[in-house]
């Protein structure tokens, strides 16, 4: 029982760290905010798309960052608050001194400590000038009187104070350092992805504390989000890194053209990744796509294990079905057809995943199309096969498809397609 485990961790750790612990963390700034200005209120929207604060802070029939939106998380459930300017519910009372405090420390202007479901892990190397123009444009957009949710977290981690044991142990304040070593662009690109895109908040894996881990950084996480169907189910987000079954098997182009549009050769974006892509991403400008392209696919690589081999028997089996249901879309070959059916040999990460996940998901749901407002690319779309399909049998043309033509991803069992369900 990880969670158990961790929390006996974190008590004993926070006996030891408590008497330590001073103030929840302020570092006062000189920034100039502006409110009002026109020019602080452009520049904070295109941040505030950067760091992708809509998808989180508004729920799907509500008011634009009015909060509301649960997180799942192995601690409980947790919900975003309201980032309006009003006074009472949102934060119309806040000076742009607590809001920097917020983004850089992960404090409310009253000394509580916040949950790192919000990203500030990653929101604190955010630049001064950044937070402030985001804090104008905030400033800004409609007022929305609502409450937050009440949270429903187990004890002990209820207690906001002992987020302040978690934060001595595994976060560090401060705004992003270049690397001199490296170009502008790469800067600009480690900028984005790293303090403002949070990319590493779902694609890193994390310790049973929920900390993200540094060792593995991007090299693929798991957590809990909504499938087709509505459900909440477990999702891996693959390995952003350039080992061969990570980011290497794309081309720098098709990592932009995926990011820019939610498209490329290979697949369109489904699931989780819609929204990151719709609200955030696509609003980038080309300069800051390229910059963020030039820095991921500059990622040292991090080998996943070599999954097990299926038994023949079980290939056999997965080729069968992968015929009957699956290659008229996604072809015998594996390699799809522009407008048939996305690439399976050797061009989706989730495919290559360690943790098969994420491709359970879609087998069983079906992939969750974006509202791009393209055309669509795809003539058909694809169904769930969760009633179509027992867990041995999505199993074997899981299996099935992770280890022919080009691909080395290892078997997946029944089980791990249960837990799924
Ligand atoms: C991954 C989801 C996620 C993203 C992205 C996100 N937030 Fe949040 N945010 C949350 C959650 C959840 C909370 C509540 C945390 C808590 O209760 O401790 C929160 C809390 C906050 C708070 C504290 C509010 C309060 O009442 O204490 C501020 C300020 C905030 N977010 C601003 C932002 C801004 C600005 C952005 C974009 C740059 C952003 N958030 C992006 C999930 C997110
Ligand atoms: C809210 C969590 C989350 C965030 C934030 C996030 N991702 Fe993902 N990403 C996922 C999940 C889950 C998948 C697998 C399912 C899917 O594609 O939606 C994924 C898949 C991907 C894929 C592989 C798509 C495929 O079909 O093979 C790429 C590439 C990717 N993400 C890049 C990024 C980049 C770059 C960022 C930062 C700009 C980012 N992601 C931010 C959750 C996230
Ligand atoms: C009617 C055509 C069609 C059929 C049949 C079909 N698919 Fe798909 N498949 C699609 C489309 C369209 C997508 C969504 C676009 C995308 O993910 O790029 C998709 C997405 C996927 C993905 C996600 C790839 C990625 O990373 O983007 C996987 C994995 C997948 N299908 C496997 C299967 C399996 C296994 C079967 C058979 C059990 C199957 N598909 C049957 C059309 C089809």
């Amino acid at each position: 029982m990880p969670v158990l485990a961790g929390l006996t961790l974190l008590i004993v750790a926070g006996l030891l760290v408590l008497q330590f612990v001073g103030s929840a963390g302020s570092s006062a700034t000189s920034v100039d905010f502006a409110i009002g200005d026109e020019g602080q209120i452009e520049r904070g929207q295109y941040l505030a798309s950067a760091g992708n604060c809509s998808s989180c802070h508004t729920t799907a029939s509500g008011e634009f960052m009015a909060g509301g939106l649960a997180f799942e998380t192995p601690f409980g459930t947790i919900y975003s608050t309201n980032i309006t300017p009003d006074p009472d519910t949102g934060i119309g009372n806040w000076t742009g001194q607590e809001f920097l405090d917020s983004m850089r420390h992960g404090v409310r202007p009253n000394g509580e400590h916040l949950y790192p479901v919000f990203p500030y892990t990653a929101f604190t190397q955010v630049t001064d000038e950044d937070i402030a123009a985001l804090y104008v444009y905030l400033k800004s957009i409609p007022a929305v009187q609502q409450a937050a949710t009440e949270n429903d977290v187990s004890f002990p981690f209820n207690m906001r104070s002992l987020m302040g044991v978690w934060k001595a142990m595994f976060f560090e304040a401060g705004e992003y350092v270049a690397d001199d070593s490296q170009s502008h662009e790469w800067n600009r690109g480690a900028y984005l992805v790293d303090a403002l895109a949070h990319c590493s908040a779902c694609h890193s894996p994390r310790n049973i504390l929920g900390a993200e881990d540094p060792d593995r950084a991007m090299a693929g996480g798991a957590y809990v989000d909504r499938v087709r169907s509505g459900a909440m189910r477990s999702w891996v987000a693959p390995n952003l890194t350039s080992a061969p079954r990570g980011l290497s098997l794309w081309p720098a182009e098709e990592v932009a053209a995926y990011l820019k549009t939610g498209r490329n050769t290979f697949l369109e974006t489904f699931g989780p990744m819609n929204e990151v892509i719709m609200n955030s991403t696509r609003h980038l400008s080309d300069a800051d796509i390229e910059a963020m392209v030039v820095y991921l696919k500059d990622l040292p690589p991090h080998e996943l294990a070599a999954g097990a081999r299926p038994e023949d028997t079980v290939m056999g089996r997965g080729r069968t079905i992968y015929n009957l249901h699956c290659g008229t879309c996604h072809l015998p070959t594996g390699l799809g057809a522009s407008d048939m059916g996305p690439r399976l040999n050797a061009g989706s990460l989730v495919v290559q995943a360690e943790d098969p996940a994420s491709m359970i998901n879609v087998i069983l749901y079906g992939p969750e199309l974006p509202d791009s407002g393209l055309p669509p690319k795809w003539r058909n779309p694809m169904d769930e096969f969760q009633y179509l399909l027992d867990d041995d049998e999505v199993a074997a043309v899981a299996s099935y498809i992770r280890n022919s033509w080009d691909n080395e991803a290892g078997r997946v069992t029944a089980d791990q397609v249960s837990r799924q369900r």
